[in-house]
């Protein structure tokens, strides 16, 4: 184990209401790639096509949502050990929530329970009108869109459908916000992991322990916008180091 790592095990060794807040890079290792890293999704796509303004007025933009969506968005991908971990921490009683601003539901699919995740940019298994805002079976808006409907629209009104996922212009999934808060409120440290932390407003909730001076430990490949604020950072891999250290808390 590095000095680091011991160090950040130290630091944790008596919290008992653990925040872990997770961004696109806990999934990298999983296949799925990231938005800022060095192949990341920005370098590939543009973010105008993920406004929501952009997706209300532009068909083409709908249609390549849609393209991207089905048939399998996130294809194979499975947890890897850095999910796990975050599970793990869990089962150790030590975890107060997962606060997570990834869309791919791989903390529910390691066994995370789902009211132990905030999902605050939303995530990609719902599908909702934007205008009367009736939900739809996403199997069945699948089958149009393999039928060649590439922009569905409501059954109910007509409007225009979307995946749940939060667009930049978006206001966040209320119920999330608010439970991200709870816990950043009661946590009494805080392990970001996988985030370039460079997004608003979700940024603002490890930022919110750390500014109370409780413990904040980074875990990232590269470095992250809060890195200044952190009690520590471990550079490196998230599948790698987060269960050295959950191990090493937990034990
Ligand atoms: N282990 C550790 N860190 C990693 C790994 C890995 N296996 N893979 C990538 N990283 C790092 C990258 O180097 C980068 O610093 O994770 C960070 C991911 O940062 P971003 O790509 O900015 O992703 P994220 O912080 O989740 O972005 C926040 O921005 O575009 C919006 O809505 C989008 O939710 C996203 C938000």
């Amino acid at each position: 184990m590095s000095q680091d790592l011991a160090y950040a095990a130290r630091l944790l060794l008596d919290a008992q209401r653990i925040m872990v807040f997770t961004g696109a890079g806990i999934s990298t290792e999983s296949g799925i790639p990231d938005f800022r890293g060095t192949d990341g999704i920005w370098t590939k796509l543009s973010p105008e096509d993920f406004m929501i303004d952009r997706y209300v007025s532009d068909r083409t933009v709908r249609t390549r949502a849609w393209a991207t969506r089905f048939p399998k968005m996130f294809g194979d991908a499975q947890p890897n050990g850095a999910h796990e971990a975050v599970v793990d921490l869990w089962k150790a009683g030590k975890l107060i929530g997962c606060v997570t601003q990834n869309i791919d539901g791989l903390h529910q699919a390691a066994g995370l329970p789902q009211d132990q995740i905030a999902e605050l940019h939303g995530n990609s298994d719902g599908i909702a009108c934007l205008r009367c805002g009736a939900p739809h079976d996403p199997a069945e808006i699948e089958q149009r869109w393999v039928d060649g409907d590439v922009d569905p629209q409501c059954d109910h009104c007509g409007g225009i459908l979307k995946s749940t996922i939060v667009f930049f212009g978006e206001v966040l999934p209320h119920s999330e916000i608010e439970r991200a808060n709870h816990w950043a409120a009661q946590a009494d440290a805080v392990i970001a992991v996988g985030s370039s932390l460079s997004v608003y407003p979700a940024a603002y909730i490890p930022l919110e322990i750390a500014s109370r001076g409780d413990t904040f430990v980074i875990i990232n490949n590269g470095p992250t916008d809060l890195d200044t604020v952190a009690s520590i950072r471990l550079e490196g891999m998230a599948a790698t180091l987060l269960p050295q250290l959950v191990g090493a808390i937990t034990a």
